[in-house]
C-alpha cells in the first residue's frame, strides 16, 4: 500500500516553494518512493475556499495521511477575521488534531553560507543545533484563555500556562533519543526561578534523564538561554523546551544560520506520523515574485523521508543535492552574497532537481 501524503501550500510564499518541492517529491516517486500526493487548502486559502482556515475536507484527508508537507500560513488580507477565523487557527488546529507534540527545529549552518549570518564566521561555523519544542500544550492550547471585563469596567486578557507530567515526559524522551543519536548533551529551558510550571518541568525532564545516563542533561532559564544562544550557541547540542519558549528560540537560532529560508522542520505524533514544512512564514511581501527560497521546503521533504518513511538514503541524497547547489553559487535573495548568481524559485527548485538526478 502507498504512502499517502497530503500537500497543504497554505498562502503567500507557500505556494511557490511547495510547488518545488513536489517536482522533487515527483522526481523520487519515479525513483521507488511509493507515495500517492493530495493536494487540500488550509489557513487563508482554506478560509477562501470553505469559509474556514481548517476546512473539514483538509482535515479529513491528513487524519487519513501519513504525512503532511505544509508550505506556510497567513496574510494581511486574514488579519481583520475573528481570531478563530484566521489562518494560525488552521495550522494550530492541524496540530493539535493530530496530535502533533513533538517539534523539531534544526538550525544548521551550511558552510558556503557563513557569510549570510549576522554573527562572525567563527561563532557559528559548523553550527548544528537541534531545537525540540513542545508543541500541543502550554499557553498555546491552556484553558482557560480569553478577554474579560473586569468589575472596573476595564476589560483584561488572559491565557493559562499549564503542564501535566506525562505531557512533560514525552517530550523530554523524544528530545533524550534525539540526543543519544548525535553528541549526546541536552540543555532543557525553563524558568524555573518564577514559574511553578517550570518546577515542575525540570523535575520530569531530570527524572526522565536516569534513562539516558549517557545523555549529558543542563537546565537553563530561558532568558539566559537566549543571550547564550546569541554569545556562544555552539555550546548547544540539543535543547528541549516548551511551545512559547522554543518559538521565540528558535526563530534566534535560525537567524544564526543567516537564513530562516534555509531550515525545514517536523512535527511529530506519537507513532513518527508527521507534518513537515519550512519555519519562515508565509511572507506576504515577496508573494507571487518567484523570489522565495525553496531550499527550506525541500529539505522539510528530506526530514520527512527520513522521520516519516524510513528512507534515510534519499534524505541523504536530497540534503547532498542541496549542498552542491549552494556549491555552485546559486543563492535566492535572502542568501545571496558577492560574487553568487542570484536566481529565483523556480531556477533553485530545477537545479536541485538537476543535481538529485545527476
Ligand atoms: C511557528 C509560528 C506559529 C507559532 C504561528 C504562525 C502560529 O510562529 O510555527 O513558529 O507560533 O507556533
Ligand atoms: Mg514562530
Amino acid at each position: 500500500m502507498s504512502n499517502k501524503l497530503a500537500i497543504l501550500p497554505g498562502d503567500g510564499i507557500g505556494i511557490e516553494i511547495v510547488a518545488e518541492a513536489v517536482k522533487v517529491l515527483n522526481h523520487l516517486k519515479a525513483n521507488g518512493l511509493d507515495i500517492e500526493m493530495t493536494e487540500a487548502p488550509v489557513g487563508g486559502a482554506g478560509y477562501d475556499a470553505a469559509g474556514k482556515p481548517l476546512p473539514d475536507e483538509t482535515l479529513a484527508l491528513v487524519k487519513q495521511s501519513d504525512a503532511v508537507l505544509l508550505g506556510a500560513v497567513g496574510g494581511p488580507q486574514y488579519e481583520e477575521l475573528p481570531r478563530e477565523l484566521r489562518p494560525e487557527r488552521g495550522l494550530l488546529g492541524l496540530r493539535s488534531e493530530l496530535g502533533l507534540f513533538a517539534n523539531l527545529r534544526p538550525a544548521i549552518l551550511y558552510p558556503q553560507l557563513a557569510e549570510a549570518s549576522s554573527l562572525k564566521a567563527d561563532v557559528v561555523a559548523g553550527l548544528d543545533i537541534m531545537i525540540v519544542r513542545e508543541l500541543t500544550g502550554g499557553i498555546y492550547f491552556g484553558q482557560p484563555r480569553g478577554i474579560r471585563d473586569k468589575d472596573n469596567g476595564e476589560r483584561e486578557g488572559f491565557n493559562t500556562l499549564v503542564y501535566s507530567e506525562s505531557e512533560v515526559d514525552r517530550i523530554a524522551r523524544v528530545a533524550f533519543d534525539i540526543a543519544m543519536k548525535r553528541g549526546r548533551r541536552l540543555c532543557s529551558v525553563d524558568k524555573a526561578n518564577v514559574l511553578e510550571v517550570s518546577e515542575l518541568w525540570r523535575e520530569v525532564v531530570t527524572r526522565a534523564g536516569s534513562d539516558y545516563p549517557e545523555v549529558e542533561l543542563s537546565h537553563m532559564y530561558v532568558d539566559n538561554a537566549a543571550m547564550q544562544l546569541v554569545k556562544w550557541p555552539k555550546q548547544f547540542d540539543v535543547m528541549v523546551t516548551k511551545n512559547m519558549f522554543g518559538d521565540i528560540l528558535s526563530d534566534a537560532a535560525a537567524m544564526l544560520t543567516g537564513s530562516i529560508g534555509m531550515l525545514p522542520s517536523a512535527s511529530l505524533d506519537a507513532d513518527g506520523k508527521g507534518m513537515y514544512e519550512p519555519i519562515h512564514g508565509s511572507a506576504p511581501d515577496i508573494a507571487g515574485q518567484g523570489v522565495a527560497n525553496p531550499l527550506a521546503t525541500i529539505l522539510s521533504v528530506a526530514m520527512m523521508l527520513r522521520y516519516t518513511f524510513d528512507r534515510a538514503s534519499m534524505a541523504d541524497a536530497i540534503e547532498a543535492a542541496v549542498g552542491r547547489v549552494l556549491d555552485r553559487g546559486l543563492r535566492t535573495p535572502d542568501i545571496m552574497a558577492e560574487g553568487c548568481e542570484q536566481v529565483g524559485t523556480v531556477e533553485m527548485g530545477e537545479a536541485v532537481l538537476t543535481e538529485l538526478a545527476a
